[in-house]
Parts: structure tokens; C-alpha cells; sequence
């Protein structure tokens, strides 16, 4: 059955790494044959400068139609002062709601071979595995009301932090499963001691507990999760948090194993459609220069393949080609211990070549 790959590069290091896992793909369609379509298409602020919007309808419509898309990155400073409407975060927020991706999973886990690259020592990361799962839709970073009142004495600004059941039910759900899929430990996070909507989620997640006596749960506030992340990491195995404490805890667990530039995250909704993104950002300051390591945009292809593509073998093989690359010593910039790296263009080249050896 025919499938529609749709490719949003976006800005900065985006346009680099997804021309990368564009190569890989269009060389995985051919070695077997698979029914899939790709289309590529401007978004984030290389799509306003063209349009004037971050996110122009057509494209929004065809993210819509997509079985599966795979986003780069937006950003900029170039874009760091448009109002939030057309700023090009405000693309990525927007196509997640759009799509109803409530469920972020951002796996985190260590090549030991890179464990010099990491800023722990080894002990404390060697094999580590967890999986961060990010509740996407909700929370602070939608919450109505929002605003920033400027004819005031004083001006101020306000956000608002909301989850309704279903949301924090649906996301533990994907959470709790997860758990029940690896190690058997999950742990929630938030903030009951001050916040009510945690005390909320809290409430939630151990209610549920009871249909999944395999899971065993346990409950951090999200100030020492991030402490905790740098002290004893592997303690974790599934961690499930809000949009806001989601997105800062996967930052530094993604720090710990050794460079953001390596590891990949899907946005699912219910039915399994869904965006494949680096975690890392558009990285502006090595923009164009062709030093961005890629695997992170390549391994998010294969996170394509096996959730939304219904290819799980050959997902299997992306992952053990990255595996290998690092084995053999390949390495860019942003792992690399001496001046000897491999240039972005270099890796989709080295990946293909892996595969085929097979
Ligand atoms: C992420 C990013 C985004 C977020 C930004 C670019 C809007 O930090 O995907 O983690 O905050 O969700
Ligand atoms: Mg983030």
C-alpha cells in the first residue's frame, strides 16, 4: 500500500540533517522496493521568509494527509523577535496540536563507545536506557488563557498550566505500556507540592497503577528528576512528564549520553501516525557549515519505519547500521575526541554502505 512520506527540513541544521535521512530513505525505497511517496516542503522561518507564515496551509494540509513526517528543525535568530503567531516554534506547536501528537517518546540511551563524549564519568552512564515520554499537546505551552499585558501599571504576563483527564489518562497510558515493554519501572513526574494540576496528574497515574501491577511506579518532583538525572540516571527506565517538564528533563538526559546530535524522538497519536524529529535544535551557530551529526534525523527515520510505516526489519537494520558506524570509530564533530571527523554529507554514504554490506 502506497504511503506518503512528507519531509519538513525547516531551518538551520534541519536543511542538513534531513537531507541526510532523505538520502537514506530514497536508497531504502529502491534496495526493497517499498510504495512510498516523498514530498519536501518550507517550513518554520525559511517558510515565512518565502510566505510569510511558518506554516502555510498547504503544508498543514499535507501533514495531514501524511502516514508519517519527518521534521528537521525551526529556529533562529534570525526569527527571535516576530510575534509568537509567525514565529517558526510556533509551526512545530501548531502542526503538533493539528495532528493531535500527544504522545512524545525520547529515548535516551548510551553507545558505550561514546561514553568519553558524555559529560559523566562512565560508571554512572555506561549502558544506560531510558525512555522519556512527553506529554505534547497540553500543559503550559497551550493553556488558555495566555498574554502579555503591556498597558498596566505594572505590565505583566501570565500562562496557564491545565490537563484534563483524558489527557494525562491517554498519556500514561502510552507510558505505562512503554514500561511494560522494557525494564518494568515507571516513574511520573511533577510538581505536587506546589502545583495543583500535578497533584492532579499525581492522582491520576496512581489510580491507574492498578491495571498494571507488572509496572512498578513510582512518583519524582521534577526538580530533583533533573537532579537525579545527573546522579544516578540508570535508576530510571520510563519516565512519563508534562509538556514542560517533558521537554527540559529530555534535554539533559540526552546531554548524558554524550551529544543531543544522536538521539531521535516520535510524536504519535492514537492511531500511530505521526513526526519524527532530531532532538536537538536548528543549532544556528554551525548552520550551512556541514559539521551537524545527523544520525539523531537518521535514526528518526527508523523510529518512522518501525511506528508509522509498518517496516520494523528494516528499522532494525537503520539501528544496527548506526550501531556499527559507531563501533567502526565514525565519528562527527560533536562525538569526535580528535580533529579527525566526518562531515554531515559524509554519514548517509557510510550508513548506505553498511546496510547493503548486510
Ligand atoms: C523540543 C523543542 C520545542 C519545544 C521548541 C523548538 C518549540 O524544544 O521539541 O523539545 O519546546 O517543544
Ligand atoms: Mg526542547
Amino acid at each position: 500500500m502506497n504511503k506518503n512520506i512528507l519531509v519538513l527540513p525547516g531551518d538551520g541544521i534541519g536543511q542538513e540533517v534531513t537531507a541526510s535521512a532523505t538520502k537514506v530513505l530514497e536508497f531504502l525505497i529502491e534496495k526493497y522496493s517499498l510504495d512510498f511517496s516523498v514530498t519536501s516542503m518550507d517550513v518554520g522561518g525559511t517558510a515565512y521568509d518565502q510566505y510569510g507564515s511558518p506554516l502555510p496551509e498547504e503544508v498543514l494540509s499535507s501533514a495531514k494527509e501524511a502516514d508519517a513526517i519527518l521534521f528537521g528543525a525551526v529556529g533562529g535568530p534570525k526569527w527571535d523577535n516576530l510575534d509568537w503567531d509567525v514565529r517558526p516554534e510556533n509551526a512545530l506547536l501548531t502542526l503538533r496540536k493539528e495532528l493531535n501528537l500527544f504522545a512524545n517518546l525520547r529515548p535516551a540511551f548510551l553507545f558505550n563507545e561514546l561514553s568519553e563524549a558524555s559529560p559523566l564519568k562512565k560508571e554512572i552512564i555506561e549502558n544506560l536506557d531510558i525512555l522519556i515520554v512527553r506529554e505534547l499537546t497540553g500543559g503550559i505551552y497551550f493553556g488558555e488563557p495566555r498574554g502579555i499585558v503591556e498597558d498596566k501599571e505594572p505590565n505583566y504576563a501570565f500562562n496557564t498550566m491545565i490537563y484534563n483527564e483524558e489527557e494525562i489518562r491517554r498519556i500514561a497510558k502510552v507510558a505505562f505500556e512503554s514500561a511494560q515493554k522494557r525494564n518494568g519501572k515507571l516513574c511520573s513526574v511533577e510538581k505536587a507540592n506546589v502545583l495543583e494540576v500535578s497533584k492532579f496528574w499525581r492522582s491520576i497515574v496512581t489510580e491507574m497503577s492498578s491495571d498494571y501491577p507488572d509496572v512498578e511506579l513510582s512518583h519524582q518532583l521534577a526538580d530533583n528528576t533533573a537532579m537525579q538525572l545527573v546522579l544516578n540516571p540508570k535508576q530510571f527506565d520510563v519516565i512519563v512528564a508534562s509538556n514542560l517538564f517533558g521537554d527540559i528533563l529530555s534535554d539533559i538526559a540526552a546531554t548524558l549520553t554524550g551529544s543531543i546530535g544522536m538521539l531521535p524522538s516520535a510524536s504519535l497519536d492514537s492511531s500511530f501516525k505521526g513526526m519524527f524529529e532530531p532532538c536537538h535544535g536548528s543549532a544556528p551557530d554551525i548552520a550551512g557549515k556541514n559539521l551537524a551529526n545527523p544520525l539523531a534525523m537518521i535514526s528518526s527515520l527508523s523510529m518512522a519505519l518501525r511506528y508509522s510505516l509498518n517496516q520494523e526489519k528494516i528499522s532494525d537494520k537503520i539501528d544496527e547500521a548506526i550501531k556499527k558506524f559507531i563501533q567502526v570509530g565514525h565519528r562527527t564533530i560533536d562525538i569526535s575526541t580528535d580533529d579527525n571527523y566526518l562531515m554531515t554529507s559524509d554519514v548517509a554514504e557510510k550508513i548506505i554502505k553498511i546496510i547493503n554490506n548486510d
